[in-house]
């Protein structure tokens, strides 16, 4: 079986959704650069080893990320999976792990990288917000796209409202694109585009407002 591990920095519910769904890949083991991290108790309640490696006791970045390469190796992991990991990695840990390394960014990419997504979709007045599996880039939620899924702006909405709408669906498409990832469903071609070698699988918008 196909395994991982996990980068949290906080709650860890993108963590959690991904350990009680029924995915073909084990979670080796859940990394976080805080110690006070919430998720890290759930990832030991859930009998996940885990550890947190400080960013803070790192003057630099590069030394931060190799130590952190250092600990993940440890676990041999096929893929290495970013969920509300809130430190960016320079380029020679995103290289290292190429096509292996995966992110969940709360909007529809490309609109609204970077932080406050739910923040800047209602100044901007979008009627369809969402979320986005993706392949990490070098450049900062810019990487090739695995799944997205999409919600509607509604009228009354406020952050929190829309952050909630948006976060159960993130409890969906994680799972979702790593079990297509574990299966061999979904594949980062040389050109930098992502493809179903297997149509059965392709299915790479979930529009809930469709569904119901
Ligand atoms: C999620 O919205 C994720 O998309 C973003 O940070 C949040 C983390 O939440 N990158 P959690 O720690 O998974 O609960």
């Amino acid at each position: 079986m196909k395994s991982c591990v996990i980068l949290i920095s906080g709650r860890g519910s993108n963590m959690q959704a991904i350990l009680r769904a029924n995915v073909p890949m084990r979670t080796a083991a859940v990394l976080s650069n805080d110690a006070a991290a919430a998720g890290l108790r759930i990832a030991r309640d859930a009998g996940v080893p885990s550890a947190a490696i400080e960013h803070r006791e790192f003057s630099e970045r590069a030394a931060f990320d190799a130590r952190l390469s250092a600990e993940i190796d440890r676990y041999q992991p096929d893929f290495v999976v970013l969920a509300g990991f809130m430190r960016i990695l320079g380029p020679a840990f995103v290289q290292r792990y190429a096509g292996r390394l995966v992110n969940i960014h709360p909007s529809l990419l490309p609109a609204f990288p970077g932080l406050r997504t739910h923040r800047r979709a209602l100044d901007a007045g979008v009627r369809i917000h969402g979320c986005t599996v993706h392949f990490v880039t070098a450049e900062v939620d810019h990487g090739p796209i695995i799944v997205q899924a999409a919600v509607p702006v509604l009228p009354h909405d406020d952050e929190s409202s829309l952050a909630a709408r948006v976060l159960e669906q993130e409890h969906r498409i994680y799972p979702q694109a790593l079990a297509w990832l574990a299966r061999g469903e979904v594949e980062l071609g040389v050109s930098g585009r992502v493809s179903f070698p297997h149509a059965r699988a392709a299915a790479p918008l979930i529009a809930p407002a469709l569904e119901s």
